[in-house]
């Protein structure tokens, strides 16, 4: 089974258990200047989860292509392993103040198990422990009906853990006591697919659902979106009992693969490919965290740019630039040479053979027309940056990698458009490191200044 059968069994089941299906909106929303870009499925249904009434009616579905590169650093950071991405689509059902615990959790194992065909003993279950800062109690309603759910298929065993606000708590601003009064938000229970990788005892002495050694991979989470922030820091029920859930489909198709690596998905795997052709290097080893963010960043590019961003300095231009520039510095440290931009411009092509046969009701606008401006776009940003790399580079082998601190990379940053990944990914190689906090304060002090 591909993404593309996924994609379209999973519409279909909720279709058939009456929902309509909606299309993504565009990763950069006009009417939200809250945020830079569409990061979750609940996102552009705010409104409708606060009360408002659909269109479309109080039951929906939808695959939603998101973009998690709101943190200065950190989302990119992530990019390398074999399960973290910037760019991904969410696939999503959606209760508006229609069904909510019982049926959510039934109908997503049934999809798990019945049409996927995975098998229930690789499945975990967290739910949320409570919180008694924000009087949010235990959620053991969640709990009793996956128990119910395993036993009916022989399943005994314990395969239910409670996490606190960390784990299981979502809303858009993340903890409760970050979220700002008016915002919608509630417990969350997600559902982890067991790869059986052996545990790595560097992420702590025992594994479990939420470890981060890799054995387990987070494959959907069902938000009981029922609560909203007031102004005072407390939480009142919503006016309806919602449900948000969300589920990458890179990973979902991953576990049905039954390979932990998403990139050895066919979302991913043309990119890679052609990366290896235009390098020259297999898909091993070292040069897999190399091949990983290129494809990442091309394919968010691409998305990017078909939706009107262009390289810019700041907001949503600036994303766009970094995943440029990265791309062209991992390429050169992957394969020690400064390709062409009409490299690069040949793996973005990949990213519309991936979604060709999307059909246009999912509304991921990727047409090949926008293939050209792509292309224009991708030349003319790595044309000029192909000269700046190889000064940045001399500039940075003229010193001894202990002498490297923030300052520097920030100075890099500053005058060759090398943002602090970069520079720190070149030390990594000579298995030094920088003080990200160095950096960031210098950063805040040109901000400042400017
Ligand atoms: N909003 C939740 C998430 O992003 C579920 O869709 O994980």
């Amino acid at each position: 089974m591909n993404s593309m059968e996924i994609r379209q069994k999973y519409v279909d089941f909720f279709k058939q258990r009456g929902h309509v299906q909606v299309p993504s909106s565009q990763l950069v929303l006009n009417n939200d200047p809250t945020t830079l870009f569409v990061s979750s499925g609940m996102q552009p249904l705010v409104p409708y989860l606060l009360g408002d009434s659909h269109p479309s009616g109080n039951k929906l579905v939808n695959s939603q292509i998101c973009l998690r590169a709101q943190g200065f650093l950190d989302d990119f950071m992530e990019v390398g392993d074999n399960r973290h991405t910037t760019f991904f689509e969410m696939l999503g059902n959606w209760s508006l103040g229609s069904y909510f615990k019982q049926e959510q959790l039934a109908w997503f194992f049934e999809f798990l198990t019945a049409e996927l065909n995975l098998n229930p003993q690789k499945l975990y279950i967290s739910v949320f422990s409570g919180d008694t800062d924000s009087k949010i109690p235990k959620d053991i309603e969640s709990a009793e009906i996956w128990k119910k759910l395993f036993e009916d298929k022989g399943i005994t065993d314990v395969r239910v853990f409670y996490y606190g606000v960390k784990k299981n708590w979502w809303s858009k601003s993340g903890l409760p006591k970050d979220m700002p009064s008016g915002e919608p938000g509630g417990p969350d229970s997600e559902v982890f697919y067991d790869f059986e990788t052996p545990h790595d005892k560097r992420f702590g002495e025992e594994c479990h659902p939420n470890c981060d050694c890799g054995r387990f991979l987070e494959i959907g989470n069902s938000v009981f979106m029922q609560y909203v922030k007031n102004a005072d820091g407390t939480f009142s029920n919503l006016p309806q009992k919602n449900v948000d859930f969300g589920g990458g489909l890179e990973r979902l198709t991953a576990a049905v693969l039954n390979n932990s690596d998403i990139f050895n998905t066919d979302l991913y795997k043309p990119l890679i490919s052609k990366i290896s052709k235009v390098s020259g290097k297999e898909y091993i080893k070292e040069n897999k965290p190399y091949m990983r963010v290129i494809a990442d960043h091309l394919k968010g590019a691409v998305f990017l740019i078909s939706n009107g961003v262009i390289p810019s300095n700041k907001m949503q231009g600036y994303v766009l630039r970094k995943y440029l520039r990265r791309s062209a510095v991992k390429m050169q440290l992957l394969c020690s040479k400064t390709l062409p931009s009409s490299d690069y411009t040949e793996i973005a092509e990949q990213v519309f053979e991936i979604y060709k046969d999307i059909p246009d009701n999912f509304g991921f606008n990727l047409h090949s027309e926008a293939k050209q401006k792509v292309s224009e776009v991708i030349s003319e940003e790595l044309t000029k940056f192909g000269k700046t790399i190889k000064k940045g580079l001399k500039e940075f082998n003229k010193v001894s990698p202990k002498d490297i601190d923030g300052k520097f990379a920030f100075n890099l940053f500053q005058t060759y458009g090398f943002p602090f990944e970069i520079t720190n990914d070149l030390l990594n190689n000579k298995g030094f490191s920088l003080n990200k906090e160095e950096f960031t304060k210098e950063f805040q002090k040109h901000q400042e200044k400017s």
